[in-house]
């Protein structure tokens, strides 16, 4: 090893621990949620809530509390991802999460939370201003707690290279559905030919994906580059390590080459996915009954018990939602992902996931809740 490198690797080293440093402030709301306290059983269940999966991290809720029992639920309209889910199901599912997750600690605390979707009516084609949801908290010291809300705190969305000698086994598979509830909506395969032309048409829908200008320039303006930049936006594409703090302070990565189709860090972009979905051991899928706002909210709470199950059975769990977006360019692997998994309308596909096993990450980053919230007595 050449004086350089070991330099480089000893920064490296001092780097990592930097950066796992600084990048904790933003994992905070994992723990304030685990000490709740905050004087109100709404705040206490939303403090959960804000911890759901959403696509892109771009955590779209926004809640207002009106009176002693009544929680109204918006969408952020700014959240949204307009080029790559023009018709907000995909924000739509991560609001289905949060209620789901909302539930689930509202009954720890012997509450029921009574929802009412879209009491204003079902916004389409795009959401606009009215609620997706008003929850009324009632004491119910005898209501039934969720099995899973133990899992709620561990639950990650993992983008790890899955382990090559581990296959997740039909059983595993099996065990996921029924401890999620979700039971014959949740599909799944490890036959090997499967997996390997659910890898091939993930690969593709990604390259779509980042070669259309509109959606490379969507996700590239949501990536937050290095921990200072997490910091400031806890939300979207969240890369950071010592390696991206080096790459970044020396220039090679930025927001301006990553959306330039053809530079190297464009090209990495694509293979560090590809690798991801070629380590695949399994895949899952999602189907809900039909594509109504309100299949959307189910499917939120399908997805986020899915994925807290798998994660109690030890299976690691990664969406990879190209193949099911629906702008124009997507339109030929959105229909072979139908075609491949056997699902037609009405029913429709509204996760794919891939599975496997590898080391849980730590919590990913979020805003606190007091910003999400706003109080009307
Ligand atoms: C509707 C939806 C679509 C998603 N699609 C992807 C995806 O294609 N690839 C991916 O790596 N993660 C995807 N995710 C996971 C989110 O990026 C993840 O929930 C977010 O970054 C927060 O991380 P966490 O789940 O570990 O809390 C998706 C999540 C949702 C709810």
């Amino acid at each position: 090893m050449t004086g350089g490198a070991a330099i480089l690797v000893a920064g490296g080293g001092a780097a990592a621990w930097l950066t796992t440093r600084s990048i904790d402030p933003v994992r905070e709301p994992w723990r304030a949620a685990a000490k709740g306290g905050f004087g109100d059983p709404r705040l206490n269940a939303v403090a959960y809530a804000i911890l759901a999966p959403s696509a892109h991290n771009r955590q779209p809720w926004w809640v207002e509390l009106r009176g002693e029992d009544k929680l109204v639920l918006y969408c952020d309209l700014i959240r949204r991802l307009p080029e790559a889910d023009p018709y907000d199901r995909q924000t739509v599912i991560g609001l289905g999460a949060f209620l789901e997750l909302l539930g689930m600690a509202a009954a720890e605390q012997g509450y029921k939370a009574e929802v009412t979707s879209f009491p204003d009516g079902e916004p389409a084609p795009q959401l606009d201003g009215r609620p997706i949801a008003e929850v009324i908290f009632t004491e119910a010291p005898k209501v039934k707690t969720a099995p899973l809300f133990d899992d709620l705190l561990d639950r990650r969305t993992n983008r790890a290279v899955f382990a090559q000698d581990k296959p997740v086994t039909s059983g595993t598979m099996d065990e996921v559905a029924a401890l999620s509830g979700v039971g014959g909506l949740f599909g799944h395969s490890n036959d090997p030919a499967q997996v390997d032309r659910l890898k091939a048409l993930c690969r593709e829908a990604w390259e779509i994906e980042c070669n259309v200008q509109r959606t490379l320039d969507e996700s590239t303006a949501l990536t937050r580059i290095g921990a200072a930049a997490i910091r400031e936006n806890p939300d979207g594409i969240s890369v950071h390590g010592p390696m991206i703090e080096l790459y970044k302070a020396a220039g090679f990565l930025s927001k301006k080459a990553m959306a330039e189709k053809g530079s190297t860090a464009h090209q990495q972009t694509i293979s560090y996915y590809n690798n991801l979905i070629d380590s695949a051991m399994a895949f899952g899928w999602l189907v809900s009954p039909g594509n109504s706002r309100v299949d959307q909210l189910d499917a939120g709470a399908h997805w986020v018990r899915l994925n807290m199950a798998a994660n109690h059975l030890g299976v690691a769990f990664q969406p990879l939602s190209q193949a099911l977006e629906e702008f124009p360019e997507m339109e030929e692997p959105f229909e072979q992902a139908h075609t491949e998994l056997g699902v037609s309308a009405p029913q429709q596909l509204q996760g794919l996931f891939r599975l496997g096993y590898a080391k849980r990450p730590a919590p990913s980053p979020r805003w606190a809740m007091e910003s999400r919230i706003q109080v009307l007595r």
